[in-house]
């Protein structure tokens, strides 16, 4: 099958767009999706966008709107392109207004299609000039002013109907010809193309030419006033379709148009149009003449996209007659068909472009909320990460907090530690300063007391007075190192002397005391002599301190040693003893001041330790001590040898000074002789005395001073510890105990509650003596059970008659508890009342058994027979045999009285080995024989 020429140019610019928008939907979508895209790139890119303005001669016929209609189809491809239309309907003078309209609207192509060819020249060309192209579209004008024309070749359309009508008439005929506007361009041209070709045909001659001016209405009056003309006519030939068709309607009506053939040009597909007018026989023959519209388009964008383009662009035509016309009206049905389908899909183009721009829209939101959304969430991060920062740092500035609160509470702590620390060291220093303050005002109240003194009393009375005196000084002397050494006062001044020849003379001093207490005392140095730079006061204290200490707790037999060696350019001296030794925990604490560990703080101990650290260090030495429990102890002196660690100020150039003769210091060495005067004091223990007492006392001196005191007028047992205090309770049963509160180890009150406690023991009296009056220790001595208690320093008649009303009470306590016993009442001290119900219980269960006695009895109590005895005798004041007897006595009168059992199964049942024996003892003891008191038990 051969298509037309228009026809197939048709096919294929529908192809062009069929392969551009619709092969599948998958395709066409993705080509709608990328055109979208495109779109949306371009609109991204901002595209250019162009007006093009369009000039139309008239609009009112079928031709020109189809060319509208081309031209608006073809810009749907070209979105940036807007298309300003003006109609001149017919007028010349109206189209070039309009031109100069578009022209002020600022369009950046012209197309024109000008209704006549000679006014137009000066307005194109001025369009021109100003830099605006031009297109002349299907008619030309008088200028060269254009870029492109666009149109058929109406010369060569004028040829071939002058060949259609040659043939058609076989050369010989007679013709009208009815002009299209004779000024326009195609008019002109048409009919020249036909007059060149008609010259071939002699024969065929044109009778008659009307003005038809393109127009049917036209066309009706100019044929209708020539109708004789056309009745003698062959042919009428129009130089359009629609020129034609009014010639034949006009002829029909005058009912010749069967005696003439019409000819016409457009070719027009559609109802009424030209194709149809063919099909249905009415016109013979018309020629397609194409718009040019898409062509008129693309060439303007080629243009403004500075594309080369055609400047004389001739649109073919062809002939199309009875012989072609079904094929190609089927193909031009066909094309409008899928114009129309085309147009459908360029407007669902425009719906998805617009569902393409909401939905882009929507994702520009989507796009913005999600931007949005991220940068909410990242200033939360950011809002988080400060926070956290934040945190962070109070986190540190709590700890720095804490940190510092746990310092002031350690300071606090040390703070209140101190405190205490203080506390108990004025409460130790008033303890100290008691005893020897009670050991001067009690001798020297006896002496004023007493009638008559003896010289020996006066002598050890004044004796003890002198040395608690010096005791004191040397108390206050050492608080005032103390304090010096506490203010930072304490200053060296240091002379050199011989120091070998310094501790032999202290050495020396305590000779005397070494003899009498049998204590192997040597010095020995390495060297015959020794000059050192030291300040003899502060090294005096030192080592009289170390030797009192050695003195103290070295026993009888014993041996001190002093050494003196040089060592690596220092001195060493040592004082060693097989005494007593110290416990790991006293030995280092032993240089502390106030430490108060396990055992009581000791004031001569602790200072004068103390204090000769701080006297060794002020020498730039050092003081050590190795000791061992019951082994002995060893105190180490280092001290360095030349002058060099001294300063200016610490060296004395005068040389050495006697401080002892010139009384500057105190020095200890003043008590060595005093202290051996304690013995000789008298104790006349051999007197007739009113009760055992045990005296616990540390104190030497008070000791030694009770025991002198009360054994005129007490059997006196005396022990410096707790613990050997409660041993010798336990083996003697005394009749009252007096203690002191405050003793190493075991204290007071520790002593009396384990009396109180104790079966054997519960009965003693004990009477505390305390340097401490205060009211808490009153109470807690009465918990543990003390009877009293007596402040020192006391005043010995006051403790007399302390201990005398103690011991009276305990009488008329023994009294009321045999009675209270005997007659079942049971009063008194808890433990005694429980001793005496074990007692008593005992002896019931075994009344029977006559050979149960004191023997058995004490081993069943677990005590000793003369712990029994002892306790029986101090509760009841009555022997333990007695005591038996009272029971058995106790037993049968009850069954004598309240029973009819026979004398011989009552002397059974009551422990005696025969009713004889019975009678007897009953009445010995009760003035009645059994039988008697059986008969009359009131008076007995
Ligand atoms: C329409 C028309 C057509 C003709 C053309 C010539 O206005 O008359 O029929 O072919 O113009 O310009």
């Amino acid at each position: 099958m051969s298509y037309t020429l228009r026809g197939f140019v048709a096919v294929y610019r529908l192809r062009s767009i069929k392969s551009r928008l619709s092969k599948g939907t998958f395709g066409f979508l993705l080509s709608v999706t990328l055109l979208l895209l495109m779109a949306g790139c371009q609109s991204a890119t901002k595209t250019k966008t162009y007006r093009i303005g369009f000039s139309q001669c008239t609009g009112g016929d079928e031709w020109r709107k189809t060319m509208l209609h081309d031209m608006k189809r073809e810009l749907t491809f070209h979105p940036n392109y807007t298309l300003l239309y003006e109609d001149a309907e017919n007028s010349t003078t109206r189209q070039i207004s309009q031109i100069q309209a578009l022209i002020d609207q600022g369009i950046d192509l012209l197309i024109v299609s000008p209704n006549e060819v000679a006014p137009f020249a000066k307005v194109i060309e001025d369009v021109f000039k100003r830099g605006i192209p031009v297109i002349l579209l299907d008619r030309k004008i008088e200028t060269e002013s254009y870029n492109a024309y666009i149109g058929g070749d109406n010369v060569e359309i004028g040829r071939l109907a002058g060949v259609f009508i040659g043939n058609h008439l076989k050369g010989k005929g007679r013709i009208v010809e009815i002009w299209g506007l004779p000024s326009s361009s195609p008019a002109q041209e048409r009919h020249r193309g036909l007059l060149e070709e008609l010259r071939k045909y002699p024969g065929i001659q044109v009778v008659k030419e009307l003005n038809g001016q393109w127009e049917r209405d036209t066309v009706g009056r100019v044929v209708a006033a020539e109708l004789n003309t056309l009745k003698d006519v062959d042919l009428v030939f129009a130089h359009n379709d629609v020129m034609a068709l009014g010639a034949y309607a006009v002829c029909k009506q005058k009912g010749i148009e069967k005696k003439l053939d019409f000819v016409g040009i457009d070719a027009l597909p559609g109802p009424n149009a030209g194709m149809q007018a063919i099909t249905d026989g009415i016109l013979k023959a018309s020629f397609l003449y194409p718009t040019g519209g898409e062509e008129a388009i693309e060439t303007a964008t080629r243009i403004l996209a500075g594309k080369s383009v055609k400047r004389e662009q001739v649109l073919n035509s062809i002939q199309i007659d009875g012989s072609n016309v079904r094929a190609l009206k089927a193909q031009s049905d066909k094309l409008l068909a899928q114009q129309v389908d085309i147009e459908k899909q360029s407007q669902r183009i425009d719906a998805l472009t617009q569902t393409y721009a909401s939905q882009k829209n929507t994702l520009y939101i989507t796009l913005a909320s999600l931007i949005v959304v991220m940068l909410l969430g990242g200033w939360a991060l950011y809002l988080f990460r400060s926070k956290q920062t934040a945190y962070r740092t109070l986190e540190r500035q709590n700890e720095e907090i804490r940190e510092q609160k746990d310092k002031i509470e350690a300071v606090s702590q040390q703070a209140r530690l101190a405190t205490e620390e203080k506390l108990r060291f004025y409460s130790y220093i008033s303890h100290e300063f008691n005893t020897p303050l009670s050991l001067i005002l009690t001798p020297t109240e006896d002496l004023l007391t007493k009638k008559t003194v003896s010289s020996h009393d006066l002598k050890s009375n004044l004796a003890l007075i002198q040395k608690n005196a010096y005791r004191l000084l040397r108390l206050i002397d050492q608080m005032l190192d103390l304090r010096k050494t506490d203010a930072g006062k304490q200053r060296l001044r240091t002379v050199e002397q011989d120091l070998v020849a310094f501790i032999q003379d202290i050495v020396q001093d305590f000779k005397r005391k070494a003899e009498k207490q049998r204590i192997d005392l040597r010095f020995m140095p390495s060297k015959a002599s020794l000059p050192v730079w030291f300040d003899e006061e502060k090294l005096d204290k030192v080592i009289v301190n170390l030797l009192s200490n050695a003195f103290k707790y070295t026993p009888k037999g014993g041996l001190i040693h002093v050494r003196l060696d040089v060592l690596d350019n220092r001195v060493c001296i040592q004082v060693e003893d097989n005494g007593e030794g110290m416990t790991p925990d006293e030995q280092a604490h032993a240089f502390d001041l106030f430490f108060s560990g396990t055992r009581p703080f000791n004031l001569s101990k602790g200072l004068g330790l103390a204090l000769s650290m701080e006297f060794i260090q002020l020498h730039q030495g050092d003081i050590s001590v190795k000791s061992e429990k019951d082994k002995g102890t060893t105190f180490t002196i280092l001290l360095p040898l030349g002058k060099d660690h001294l300063a200016e100020e610490e060296m004395d150039q005068s040389g050495p000074r006697n401080t002892l003769r010139e009384g500057a210091f105190v020095s200890p060495r003043l008590l060595v002789d005093v202290e051996e005067e304690e013995s000789t004091l008298p104790a006349d223990l051999t007197q007739k005395r009113s009760g055992t007492l045990l005296v616990v006392e540390d104190n030497d001196d008070i000791r030694t001073f009770l025991t002198t005191r009360l054994g005129h007028e007490f059997e006196i047992i005396a022990e410096g510890t707790g613990e050997k205090g409660w041993e010798r309770a336990i083996d003697v049963i005394p009749d009252l105990i007096i203690s002191d509160i405050m003793l190493p180890g075991m204290d007071g009150m520790q002593l009396t509650q384990r009396v109180k406690a104790d079966l054997r023991t519960s009965h003693i009296p004990v009477v505390l003596l305390t340097a401490k009056g205060q009211m808490e220790q009153r109470i807690e001595g009465t918990r543990a059970g003390a009877d009293a208690y007596i402040t020192k320093p006391f005043n010995t008649t006051y403790l007399l008659e302390v201990l005398r009303t103690t011991l009276a009470n305990r009488e008329k306590w023994q009294r009321r508890y045999a009675s209270d016993f005997l007659s079942q009442a049971g009063a008194g001290n808890r433990q005694d009342k429980k001793f005496l119900n074990e007692l008593t219980g005992l002896i019931e269960q075994n009344l029977t058994d006559p050979d149960f006695g004191v023997e058995k009895l004490s081993r069943d109590m677990g005590l000793s027979r003369v712990q029994l005895y002892r306790k029986v005798q101090a509760l009841l004041d009555m022997n333990v045999i007695d005591y038996v007897a009272e029971i058995r006595l106790k037993k049968a009168r009850r069954l004598l009285t309240e029973s009819t059992k026979t004398m011989a199964e009552i002397a059974y049942e009551t422990g005696f080995s025969s009713p004889a024996y019975f009678t007897t003892f009953f009445k010995q003891h009760t003035q009645k024989t059994p039988s008697e008191y059986r008969k009359s038990p009131a008076s007995a």
